[in-house]
């Protein structure tokens, strides 16, 4: 697919949207955003959350979308099309579609540990447990290495069998269907979630900041964590955004879009986090519990709902569509990657990529059991968090800032070609204006936190 004129498209702006909205949504709004919440004190977590989506999110994912919309090619091809003769920049491209594999090397294990979870629910393995019990159970999940590893191998087959079929055919078709049934199921939960008995501490934990407890702990590390976390949730700064411009019609500017992707994102996370903090609340769960948070809260909810095994089942099989839809995604960035760069077949791609992130999510999974001892982040940390630490907290931020960088500077893409291509097409713009914020200020945001986060983290100790 050399040929800027013979590039796939999709069917129609709503496959566009729903297709990016899939990419941004998936684990980081129904796993991560509820865990880290829980994690750094709820509200004041959450405002500063919202704030970075405002003020990191929207331009940066603009500036992703042009990059691929200007160059029609996948991002380990794009930055090279588009930058002045002489440069490098594109050397991060490759660096980027490498993040992606990251990415996938803990993706997949969370991944297929929900898909687990619809066969267990089914099973009726939760009926009848105590809030105890079920915890015990996810814990037995992780102890189990022959288990994980096969979950996780299904969710990666099955997903690069659908990447496989095709850009139309199969990732816009499948994952349009998979994301309107997940926005009708998560509006449902919550309103039972909101009337469970013992409901109201958890509203109050989630939505009501408590700045002064925010000061008391590490105000620092908090703010690393949410803007980390407004990157992960919209999947910024490795190209996987990029992909979807590459694809996009020059119909509708880019700006409009992206606020449409972000408001489909933002209202799945703060659906998520309506659905778990009143459950933890109402079933003694500890908002604090880390990764493991959806998986020892959910089965809860459903153990007293009338129906609930099969409600419960048919939850997990949504949020596996919320997971799938990004994974999807991710491979398709990946196999166009190697059919832009390399030439390869999109089948050839997907075969030896699925092959590929097996083997490269093994770790993930054996750092729950066997290699359990291995702590690198300190106590009870394992190699989930090592590779999620590195790509949130620092290949995104540092992916973005180059994205940023390249569409403001005159040694990059530039901004007047940046504003032309963010700007084509009917709807909302990109203001002038707000050069100099996205010049000067938004990159010093980024590089103060991140600084700040490091040194929180590292130098306090
Ligand atoms: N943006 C993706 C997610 O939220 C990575 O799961």
């Amino acid at each position: 697919m050399d040929n800027k004129n013979q590039r796939e498209s999709l069917k129609s702006r709503i496959g566009f949207i729903l297709l990016a909205a899939g990419c941004a949504i998936g684990l980081g709004n129904v796993w991560r955003f509820p865990f880290i919440t829980g994690k750094y004190g709820g509200g004041a977590f959450v405002v500063i959350y919202l704030i970075f989506l405002i003020i990191l999110g929207a331009p940066i994912m603009v500036m992703e979308l042009a990059i691929g919309r200007a160059a029609r090619h996948n991002i380990g091809k794009a930055m090279k099309a588009l930058q002045p003769a002489g440069t490098k920049w594109h050397i991060y491209g490759h660096t980027a579609i490498a993040g992606n594999y990251l990415l996938m090397m803990f993706y997949t294990t969370v991944s297929g540990w929900i898909l687990s979870y619809v066969f267990f629910m089914l099973r009726g393995d939760f009926a009848g447990l105590a809030p105890e019990g079920v915890g015990a159970f996810f814990g037995g999940l992780l102890g189990d290495p022959v288990t994980m590893l096969a979950w996780m191998t299904i969710t990666v087959v099955f997903s690069f069998f659908i990447t496989g079929i095709g850009l139309r055919d199969g990732v816009e078709r499948v994952c349009k269907g998979m994301m309107v049934c997940l926005f009708l199921l998560m509006l449902a939960l919550a309103v039972n979630s909101v009337f469970l008995p013992g409901a109201g501490e958890g509203i109050k934990f989630y939505l009501l900041p408590d700045f002064e407890r925010l000061m008391a702990a590490r105000a620092g590390e908090v703010i690393f964590a949410a803007m980390g976390q407004a990157f992960f949730t919209l999947s910024l700064g490795v190209g996987a955004i990029a992909i979807f411009g590459s694809y996009a019609e020059k119909k509708h500017s880019l700006p409009g879009e992206s606020l449409r992707i972000i408001g489909l994102d933002t209202f799945v996370a703060l659906m998520s986090g309506m659905i778990i903090f009143p459950a933890c609340f109402a079933f003694g769960v500890n908002p604090d519990a880390g990764p493991g948070l959806i998986f020892v809260t959910l089965p809860n909810i459903f153990n007293q709902m009338a129906g609930g095994r099969l409600w419960g089942a048919v939850f997990f099989i949504f949020l596996s569509f919320a997971a799938l839809t990004t994974v999807i995604a991710v491979f398709e960035n990946i196999v166009s990657y190697w059919i832009d760069v390399y030439g390869w077949s999109r089948k050839k791609a997907s075969v030896i990529n699925a092959a590929a992130i097996v083997l490269l999510s093994v770790p993930c999974v054996l750092g729950f059991n066997v290699l359990s001892d291995f702590q690198p982040l300190g106590a009870h940390t394992n190699i989930l968090d090592l590779e999620d630490f590195i790509f949130s907290t620092t290949l995104l931020p540092v992916g973005s800032l180059i994205f940023l960088l390249f569409c403001v500077s005159r040694y990059g893409w530039g901004w007047k070609n940046f504003i032309a291509e963010a700007n084509t097409g009917k709807g909302l713009k990109f203001p002038h204006r707000a050069r100099f914020y996205v010049t000067y200020i938004l990159p010093l945001i980024i590089i103060l936190v991140l600084i700040k986060g490091y040194w929180d983290i590292f130098a306090k100790g």
